[in-house]
């Protein structure tokens, strides 16, 4: 593969080789660190927000970054924000899947209006976004795509960010992680600085998400907060998050898309997708997000929709190294059987759920043909191979197992390899 555009530190040989090491048993558990931002939650959310802005300084300035369509919130947010003295600027430049471009653009606004507290506004792609422009802000000659754990950023000199999600899903506000497209290529960077200082979780915020969407991205939540579980990364702080994350998926999920008005369920799934954040935030997503991502690139599947169709099939594939699985089982209230049996059991419940929201569950299903599908298979596992969150996973990854994880999905086979 040929690459015009500039690398990012986790391409280059030598930090994918550190990563897979910092992998290694040995090497995990010597530290423990667990980051979240602060959590305003509730119908009070934005009160809270004005307190919280009014502790930063008592006059400040506001940057919201947004997109055009939920800038009305953006709004709502500014007059809640100015009648306490703040002064509040709204850039509604963000654009789907966060072109890098677009960042140089945010950032000069925000060189201009030079604000104390950067807030985002929006989906994942807002807060992706947002995470940027606060990088370039705080540090103009600093290379966002040489940001990588080892090395300290130094932000917040300038400015705190703070993150409103209006889709329940990403995450986002509660995780370092930011993906970007720089050359029609996803690109993603994760640091713990980036965990912003406040996530500001108003139900209200979700309540106009049409219903395929709220699956997608609640399937989205469900995957990170699965994966997080099962990772071996996985410790004492993450694991009631993500099986709390898990609980409130399977109870709430179904009601959200059933009825968008339903607000119990609206602030039921925005908490579990930000506790399934601070999960995978701090452990990390499964292989199912790497499948996802080549899978959703290739044939245009939204991320959510794509993670959750892989979800099921990591099951049988981490069973190889680890038996996390029955404790999940334990959880979801499965009956005790023999190891294969249990496992299956374990992939027709996830299975029936995506099924019972609209999600998608295998790749045929979609309307790819057999020979389409397999003429673009190597190309999926060579994206598969290549995006980070392949350096994550418990049990390590090739081409080969890659091509059979894509293969089982493709005709919905529980995997036994
Ligand atoms: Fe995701």
């Amino acid at each position: 593969m040929t690459k015009e555009r500039p690398l990012w530190w986790a391409e280059e040989p030598f930090n994918r080789t550190l990563a897979l090491a910092a992998g290694a048993s040995s090497v995990r558990g010597l530290q423990t660190a667990f980051f979240v931002p602060r959590i305003l939650a509730g119908a009070q959310a934005l009160n809270m927000l004005q307190s919280a802005v009014a502790g930063i300084a008592a006059a400040a300035r506001v940057l919201i970054i947004t997109d055009q369509v939920v800038r009305p919130l953006a709004e709502r947010v500014a007059a809640a924000l100015r009648p306490a003295g703040h002064t509040v600027e709204i850039w509604d430049g963000v654009l789907p899947e966060v072109p890098v471009e677009l960042v140089e653009e945010g950032a000069k606004v925000a060189q201009e209006f030079a604000p104390r507290l950067i807030l985002a506004v929006g989906g994942g792609s807002a807060i992706d976004a947002a995470k940027m422009i606060w990088v370039r802000y705080e540090k103009p000659d600093f290379d966002f795509r040489q940001i990588n754990i080892l090395e300290p950023l130094g932000l917040r000199q300038k400015a705190l960010l703070a993150a409103a999600p209006t889709t329940a899903g990403t995450g986002s506000e509660a995780t370092g992680a930011a993906v970007l497209t720089e050359d029609g290529q996803k690109m993603s960077t994760t640091h713990y600085e980036l965990v912003p200082d406040f996530a500001v979780l108003d139900p209200a915020f979700t309540a106009g998400l049409p219903p395929q969407l709220t699956a997608y991205t609640g399937l989205d939540a469900l995957s990170h907060a699965t994966g997080a579980f099962l990772s071996h990364w996985a410790n004492e702080f993450t694991d009631p998050l993500a099986l709390q994350a898990i609980r409130l998926v399977f109870q709430y999920l179904p009601r959200a898309v059933a009825d968008g008005g339903d607000l119990e369920a609206r602030a039921k799934m925005q908490l579990a997708a930000c506790l399934a954040g601070a999960a995978f935030g701090n452990a990390a997503c499964g292989p199912d997000h790497a499948l996802g991502h080549a899978f959703g690139k290739l044939f245009g599947v939204h991320h959510g929709a794509a993670v959750g169709l892989f979800t099921p099939y990591t099951f049988g594939f981490l069973a190889r190294v680890s038996d996390r699985y029955q404790q999940l089982a334990d959880f979801l209230g499965l009956p005790p059987a023999p190891a294969r049996e249990r496992l299956t059991a374990l992939f027709r419940h996830y299975v029936d759920f995506t099924r019972t929201v609209g999600g998608p569950v295998t790749i045929s299903e979609l309307g790819i043909t057999r020979p389409d599908f397999a003429a673009r298979l190597p190309e999926l596992v060579e994206l598969a191979l290549a995006d980070g969150v392949s350096l994550l996973s418990r049990r390590p990854v090739t081409a080969e197992n890659y091509r059979r994880l894509f293969q089982y999905a493709y005709d919905g086979l529980p995997v036994d390899f």
